[in-house]
């Protein structure tokens, strides 16, 4: 057994949007390496399965729903972390939704939808999350974007929301590395995951050929040819949570298989 195999052994992790998508790759991840998962999700369908998942493969994990643009949702989740376990040592936050848009003809409800959730959200559940995890000298991992440094069209709102993202991050590690406690973010490239499908159906004729398609081809623009799969972001979570990642505070982990690395312009090919 490697040191990561039960890095979290012991520990209790919150994961807002740990129902589905990313949030259930790192739900199952840490829990896969010991930890008590407190799996949080916007309705109760998908936080059940996730918490089934993980019970079934032998882990430990409750549930918890709601809206995470509103107070409750985080003080409630923390209460039954510390009802639960007795304790909350890492935060992961990974609700998040996408809208399309430029900025004459996103509506203005929209841009206070996608900040509500992406940024607000992120915030309630650091500011209800801090102060247990102060007291265990933990950690909080922020799921940004690619798009919070390199753009594409039509996403205003969402752009700008992950861009707040970095800046509360790099905000939050300053202030708490007083008490111990590390902040960082991990920027993903496109991960195989219901938010994807859904934008890729928006963008395609809509049938599961053209969904696969579509994935297929967003895939590659990765420098590594594909997508990710949200295991590959729940292994840089466990990372930054872990003590192998003990001076690592600040930062923005880029797991986007090479999307940033590569500019749009290619050399001819020679023949
Ligand atoms: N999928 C990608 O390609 C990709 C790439 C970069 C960043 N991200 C980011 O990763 C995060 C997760 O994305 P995903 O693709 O897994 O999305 P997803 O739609 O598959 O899952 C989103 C999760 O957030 C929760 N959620 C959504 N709205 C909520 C609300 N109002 N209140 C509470 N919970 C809510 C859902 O219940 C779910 O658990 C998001 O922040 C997204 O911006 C995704």
């Amino acid at each position: 057994m490697n040191g990561s195999e039960r890095a979290h052994d012991g520990k209790v992790v919150l994961i807002t949007g740990g129902s589905q998508g990313i949030g259930r790759g790192i739900a199952l991840t840490f829990a896969r390496r010991g930890a008590s998962v407190v799996v949080h999700g916007l309705t109760a369908d998908y936080v059940d399965e996730t918490v089934a998942l993980i019970r079934d493969a032998g882990g430990t994990a409750i549930g918890t729903f709601g809206p995470i643009d509103q107070e409750h949702t985080s003080t409630d989740a923390v209460a039954l972390a510390i009802d639960t376990y007795g304790r909350l040592d890492h935060l992961v936050t990974a609700a998040g939704i996408q809208r399309y848009g430029d900025a004459v003809d996103t509506p203005i409800e929209t841009w206070d939808e996608v900040f509500g959730v992406n940024v607000r959200g992120v915030f309630l559940a650091a500011r209800a999350a801090l102060p247990q995890i102060r007291a265990r000298q933990g950690t909080v991992t922020i799921i940004s974007s690619v798009q919070a440094t390199a753009t594409q069209n039509n996403v205003v709102a969402y752009t700008a929301s992950k861009g707040a993202l970095n800046s509360l991050c790099r905000a939050m590690a300053v202030d708490e590395a007083a008490y111990g406690v590390r902040v960082n973010s991990i920027a993903p490239g496109s991960v195989d995951t219901p938010m994807l499908r859904t934008s890729a159906a928006e963008w395609s004729d809509g049938t599961r050929e053209g969904v696969e398609r579509t994935i297929a081809n967003w895939g590659t623009m990765h420098a590594l040819g594909r997508v990710a799969q949200p295991d590959e972001i729940g292994e840089a979570a466990s990372f930054l949570a872990s003590d192998a990642a003990s001076f690592v505070t600040g930062s923005e982990l880029r797991v986007d298989g090479g999307l940033l690395a590569r500019i749009a312009a290619a050399l001819p090919t020679k023949d």
